[in-house]
């Protein structure tokens, strides 16, 4: 057997096991997940009635297209129906990129610390890349650019990023993407753009009518709770969009997932309620770090990075430690940041024994 040789510089993505798996194997009475920046709870109750609605239909394929969320989309966002590409999740979505921009040896260039698919992408590809190092945890434009050359066919900025949480500010980001040669994509990974509080953020949609090489990512995986249905969108002109059109599968987004991204739309004010309760229990988490005097990365996402040295626990043993406790989390170790653990906001109970659980392992409390 002849594999393709680009599978050498890849590796599978480990998956946690399943949770129930994990609680027998530490004997736990419950676990909390807070490893995978997930919402706290699951789709809206009216997502979840409208799904019950269309169990009946599953004998026939899906729309190929996706039509009602397209439409449902370009009312809400005001953006064409042509404008919109929809995925397997917006993961699907960056592999199809890479499909469609990248042959062997183009270059390709994003961030590092980011989501760690981007270089699985590239490695696939055979791409060449450069990885830009974060400057002060945030992405840095400046040197993206200057990495940029005539045979970059792609560059993704993550914003916020996973797994720092910190955004680039708009005037910035315009700036980047009015520099980026015309030949080179721009890739907005706007997956956790939903939870983004500050007042400086800005819609980035307008912004494809004057950039035909820009593409932005958005999904439903994240606030609208609906990770296990896969559905995600990418916005851009029409020529990028035929592109991704070309190299995905017919059927890549299930009906019940269309069905459960239309019905979600229809609900702003319960994902007004999704986003505050982030915010406060991200401001919530951030002060209670502050008062153990564990530094972290201020951010704008539903996660927030911190730093684990220092403890009484070896940084790299805290995720395990926190997990025999029944918390689960995410080591930096394992993302390109070391010293870190990435920690998903969650329900305010689940944030409290996050917070309960880190107390007693950094020595600073009381043993609860
Ligand atoms: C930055 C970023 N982009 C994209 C994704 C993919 O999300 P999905 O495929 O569930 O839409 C994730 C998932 O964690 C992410 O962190």
């Amino acid at each position: 057997m002849r594999l393709n040789p680009a599978l050498e510089n890849l590796a599978a993505y480990k998956a946690a096991p399943p949770l129930e798996d994990i609680m027998a194997h530490y004997g736990l009475d419950h676990l909390i997940k807070l490893a995978s920046n997930e919402y706290a709870e699951g789709p809206f109750p009216e997502v979840s009635e409208a799904l019950i609605r269309a169990l009946g239909g599953l004998n026939r394929y899906p729309d190929a297209a996706s039509d009602r969320l397209r439409a449902a989309l370009s009312k809400k966002t005001g953006i064409p129906e042509s404008h919109f590409v929809f995925g397997n999740g917006s993961c699907e979505l960056l592999m199809l990129l890479g499909q469609a921009l990248l042959a062997p040896g183009d270059h390709f260039v994003y961030p590092e610390p980011s989501f760690v698919v981007y270089h699985s992408i590239g490695a696939l590809r055979e791409a060449r890349m450069s990885a830009v190092p974060l400057c002060d945890q945030v992405v840095d434009l400046d040197v993206m650019l200057a990495s940029i050359g005539p045979a970059t066919r792609m560059v993704i900025v993550c914003n916020p990023n996973n797994p720092t949480g910190t955004i680039v500010t708009p005037g910035a980001l315009k700036a980047f993407i009015e520099a980026v040669p015309a030949d080179t994509v721009v890739v907005l990974d706007e997956a956790y753009i939903e939870f983004v509080s500050d007042g400086a953020a800005q819609d980035t949609l307008p912004w494809l009518h004057e950039h035909e090489n820009l593409m932005v990512l958005r999904t439903f995986s994240k606030i609208y709770g609906l990770a296990g249905l896969r559905v995600g969108y990418g916005c851009a002109q029409p020529g990028l969009i035929a592109a991704l059109d070309k190299v995905r599968q017919p059927f890549n987004v299930t009906t019940l997932a269309q069905v459960a991204a239309v019905e979600s739309l229809r609900h702003p004010e319960r994902l007004q309620a999704r986003r505050r309760h982030v915010a406060e229990e991200r401001a919530r988490v951030a002060a209670a770090l502050d008062a153990l005097g564990i530094r972290y990365v201020p951010s704008e996402a539903n996660f927030i990075l911190l730093d684990v040295e220092g403890l009484p626990v070896p940084g790299k043993e805290v995720p395990q430690a926190l997990l025999e406790r029944g918390v689960m989390t995410r080591s930096g170790y394992a993302m390109g940041c070391p010293g870190w653990l990435r920690v998903t906001i969650g329900a305010r109970e689940e944030n409290d024994l996050f917070l309960q659980h880190l107390t007693q392992i950094s020595g600073k409390g009381a043993t609860p």
